[in-house]
């Protein structure tokens, strides 16, 4: 009950003020534990369980509007298995042979805020927040100041259009505004829900389209062709997204992505493996939270992402030592896998060992992986260095 109370409160700092108090790993953790005990333990059924609550309330503040459809949140896929998993329930609904695979579209998971866009005859004429996903926000002022989402479709002029996608905030301009908050996604959540949309304005969002509704599945057949559409239409679409033919493919798209992942401008934290074909799609239909015909994979915690504002470098025979002190004026960015640490204060390097160390809790690299700052000249430091 406690932990209960403690996650629907991070959940409200999350999504209401914009302002989370613990990290995403945390607040996974936290979670999951509470769906395994509801799943071992009878819940009462008068009882909200937390497996039933997407996303928030809407805020007092916007008109709440209900979605033409819900907006579903999605089902974690953690590991290897899961995955396996995930094909044989897709197998078996659909009634299929275990040999057969159904066509997979991977894209990679946007860390931001979903929105809703309507478009009527080619107009923008209205954009809704998840809010609970049933009902969301107007927030439609604000998503008209994003550039990237058009405001008239290029050639679509007839019937209502529902376009869903991620607004989000570059990291690099997220740089410039960082004392302000925790992380991108809340940078883009905060603007984009200002009362004021001239604010809004202000913080340079950008949406990516990934999705529509069942009742616009008229318009193409697949996923894969949908977003050729939404492309053609002036929408921006992620370009990293890749059909998958089995399971093998999959894996290797998922090494690919992570490792690309601190290259990329935006933050990821998993993929999205969505069942390509519509038809297939519609007949796995959604289970009360979460669509049946998709899955996120998500990034390993351990590769949390931190910011390093100093940094400091000894060498010690053949072993580089690089402590990382309280932020200064010497504004160092960088990102480093934590294997779950987190690095507030001085933590340190061993780059001989491979290991690395959080004052007295050593954390292991993974096998292999080696600290890459060895020969690094000191004024090179500044540049990113990935660790993976
Ligand atoms: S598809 C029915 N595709 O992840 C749900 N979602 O945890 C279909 N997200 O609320 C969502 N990138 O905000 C989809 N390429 C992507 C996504 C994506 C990010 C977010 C979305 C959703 C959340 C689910």
């Amino acid at each position: 009950e406690l932990k209960k109370k403690k996650l629907i409160d991070h959940k409200k700092f999350f999504y209401d003020e914009s302002s989370p108090k613990i990290d995403d790993a945390a607040y996974d953790k936290l979670k999951n534990e509470l769906i395994e005990f509801e799943k071992e333990n009878k819940i009462h059924k008068s009882e909200k369980k937390i497996s039933d609550l997407v996303g928030f309330q809407p805020s007092k503040k916007f008109k709440k509007i209900k979605h033409s459809e819900a907006m579903l949140s999605l089902d974690n896929a953690f590991d290897s298995d899961d995955i396996f998993d995930f094909y044989k329930r897709i197998n078996n609904y659909l009634n299929l042979s275990s040999g057969f695979r159904a066509e997979i579209f991977a894209e990679p998971k946007i860390d931001g805020i979903s929105a809703s866009l309507k478009y009527f005859n080619g107009n923008l004429v209205q954009g809704l927040s998840r809010g609970d996903g049933k009902f969301g926000e107007d927030i439609t002022e604000n998503l008209l100041t994003i550039k990237d989402i058009p405001k008239k479709l290029k050639n679509n002029r007839s019937g209502e259009l529902i376009v869903r996608g991620e607004v989000y905030i570059p990291k690099s301009e997220f740089k410039k505004i960082s004392n302000k908050f925790a992380n991108p996604r809340n940078a883009a959540s905060g603007s984009l829900r200002q009362k004021d949309a001239k604010n809004t304005s202000k913080i340079p969002l950008k949406f990516f389209a990934y999705g529509t509704i069942f009742l616009n599945h008229n318009i193409k057949t697949s996923q894969s062709s949908f977003l050729e559409f939404l492309k053609s239409e002036g929408f921006q679409v992620n370009p990293l997204g890749k059909l998958v033919k089995d399971e093998k493919d999959l894996f290797e798209n998922y090494t690919r992505l992570e490792r690309k992942r601190s290259e990329l401008d935006y933050d990821i934290d998993g993929i999205v493996y969505k069942v390509n074909e519509f038809k297939l799609q519609q007949r796995l239909g959604n289970l009360t939270n979460s669509p049946r015909w998709a899955i996120a994979h998500k990034f390993s915690a351990e590769k949390g992402i931190s910011k390093i504002n100093n940094i400091e470098i000894n060498k010690v025979e053949n072993t580089v030592r690089t402590s990382i002190e309280k932020p200064t004026t010497w504004e160092y960015n960088n990102e480093f896998p934590m294997n779950g640490g987190s690095m507030n204060g001085i933590v340190g390097f061993d780059s001989l060992e491979s290991s690395y160390s959080n004052f007295g809790n050593p954390i292991q690299l993974k096998p292999n992986e080696k600290p890459e700052y060895e020969n690094i000249p000191h004024d090179d430091l500044r540049k990113p260095v990935v660790f993976n």
